[in-house]
């Protein structure tokens, strides 16, 4: 009897976890042949594929693109997670269709927290809430009102450049998190503190001890495959119960400043002109407001400060530190962005200004480089479709995984010309995309939720890049970059931390 029934429940386990998935992969292989390749591990799923990867590469991503250099017609590489399946797309027009119809899609929120950190901001958002957010926050990150955030990103990277840090990342961390707490906040939360140490230090340790917590051990994550985000509150060991504290702190941290701003404001009105508003006055203004039409909460207006500082710090400071990187790897590149630098700013310690960061050509067309053969925020990018769709002739059922992966369009010859030289000077050229439908080259994605801080980003990592230029060489530190690799944890990036170095000229 006990036999019958431990058979009945394997083969509806063996169904339901490889059969099933594998059938709904197989099908879409058969359809597409050679544009197809399937890559299936049962239960454990891509990140086994993605391990092994790093294991023969050192590069989380290497054998991924190169599935779609060897293979000219790859349009799908057809993964699982777990018993669903993942399909990986590099066909910038199936790309294009998902980006542009988001409302069929749902984000995943990867550090299993939406209630209390990003999930009622502008990133996770839906519906409704997600276009009155995303009006209300269009304006203030205009590339004409970021002008006047220009001398304080000056400064903060000059106060910064001050002190000394264990490697370039730490640094572009400290002034990227700076910048976005007096964005949002305005001086007053200049230098603020959390956990006994420089706030954006500490959220983003707060966001990495999440990640370990979930991602570090197999009881952390099954844990959150199982309770979601009770995890955090049923039987919390001792990582879990720190991070639910510092969460408590940063948010009270943040609903201090929202009151006394309030007080502030309800006795003396706004004391600035509204060119001077930052971002936490343009959400009172629309909260205190009579009409209120966005329906805007103080909960709404805190989770949209983490979101900001979660989507606006790591991600900036990332490509600040990779542009390090490989100007330590191509010294010609540095010497020639030093002197177009000598030459629009001058070689003093004067601040950039918002008229010279269009002359600086060079500098551009070198970050978007940098940005096409690293582009951090692939992983991010996930979607679950909320019904079943047809994406050209491509099937998708209610409930699978789509990843648009410009990460694998950006590395192939059908669309950049010599596509494994890195040429800073590529993006200078009239057409450096072969074909383009304007979702072949996109680090900050696009349509609709397209990243709404892109020109802050820019606009931030080339202060960054003239103050640190003139101030230091950038070297590479041989014992160090011998063990380089490519790590894909919620950003892509390199490790170790110090295989580059800053030295004071
Ligand atoms: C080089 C730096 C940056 C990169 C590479 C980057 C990349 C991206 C990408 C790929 C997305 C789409 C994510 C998705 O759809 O799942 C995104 C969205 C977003 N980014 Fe950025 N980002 C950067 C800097 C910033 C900055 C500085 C801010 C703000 C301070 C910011 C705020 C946001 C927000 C709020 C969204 C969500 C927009 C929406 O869904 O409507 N990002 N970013």
């Amino acid at each position: 009897m006990y036999i019958y029934i431990g058979i009945g429940v394997s083969l509806i386990l063996l169904y339901t976890l490889v059969i099933k998935p594998l059938i709904s992969l197989l099908l879409i292989k058969i359809k597409f042949g050679k544009q197809a390749k399937i890559i299936f591990y049962p239960i454990v799923g891509d990140i086994m594929e993605i391990e092994g990867s790093f294991k023969k590469y050192n590069d989380h991503y290497e054998s991924l693109r190169r599935y779609f250099t060897e293979n000219k017609d790859l349009k799908f590489i057809l993964l699982n997670v777990f018993k669903t399946p993942l399909i990986l797309i590099g066909d910038p027009e199936i790309n294009k269709m998902i980006h542009q119809d988001h409302e069929n899609y749902k984000k995943i929120d990867f550090l299993n927290n939406n209630s209390r950190l990003m999930g009622q901001g502008l990133l996770y958002q839906s519906g409704q809430k997600w276009k009155s957010q995303r009006k209300l926050l269009g304006k203030p990150f205009d590339y004409d009102k970021l002008k006047a955030r220009i001398p304080m990103m000056n400064q903060v990277v000059k106060q910064k450049l001050k002190n000394t840090y264990n490697n370039p990342l730490d640094l572009t961390r400290s002034i990227a998190g700076e910048v976005v707490i007096q964005t949002f906040f305005g001086q007053e939360a200049q230098n603020a503190q959390l956990n006994n140490r420089e706030a954006q230090a500490e959220i983003v340790e707060l966001f990495n001890d999440v990640a370990e917590a979930i991602y570090g051990s197999v009881y952390g994550f099954l844990k959150w495959m199982i309770l979601g985000e009770k995890q955090w509150k049923l039987f919390p060991n001792k990582l879990e119960r720190d991070i639910n504290r510092r969460i408590d702190e940063l948010t009270q941290f943040a609903r201090k400043v929202i009151d006394n701003r309030i007080t502030s404001i309800k006795q003396e009105g706004f004391k600035k002109n509204q060119d001077d508003f930052d971002f936490l006055d343009i959400h009172l203004q629309e909260f205190l407001g009579s009409k209120n039409e966005s329906g805007i909460t103080k909960d709404e207006i805190i989770s949209q400060f983490i979101t900001l500082f979660f989507a606006g710090t790591d991600t900036t400071s990332s490509v600040a530190a990779m542009c390090l990187f490989y100007l330590a790897q191509n010294p010609d590149v540095y010497d020639a962005l030093i002197k177009e630098l000598e030459n629009v700013v001058g070689d003093g310690d004067g601040d950039v200004l918002d008229q010279h960061l269009p002359k600086l050509q060079e500098l551009n067309s070198f970050i978007w480089e940098v940005l096409r053969v690293r582009n951090p925020a692939s992983g991010p990018l996930v979607r679950v479709a909320k019904q079943d769709l047809v994406l050209k002739d491509l099937h998708i059922k209610k409930g699978w995984i789509l990843m648009p992966a410009n990460f694998v369009q950006q590395q192939t010859d059908k669309y950049f010309e010599n596509f494994k030289e890195f040429d800073h000077k590529r993006f200078l050229k009239a057409q450096a995309i072969k074909e383009d439908n304007g979702y072949v080259n996109i680090p900050f994605s696009a349509g609709p939720r397209n990243c709404i801080g892109q020109h802050m980003a820019l606009m931030e990592i080339k202060i960054i890049l003239c103050h640190i230029l003139r101030t230091f060489k950038v070297i590479t530190v041989p014992d160090k970059i011998k063990d380089l690799k490519w790590r894909a944890k919620f950003l892509y990036f390199y490790e170790p931390l110090d295989c580059i170095q800053l030295v004071k000229k």
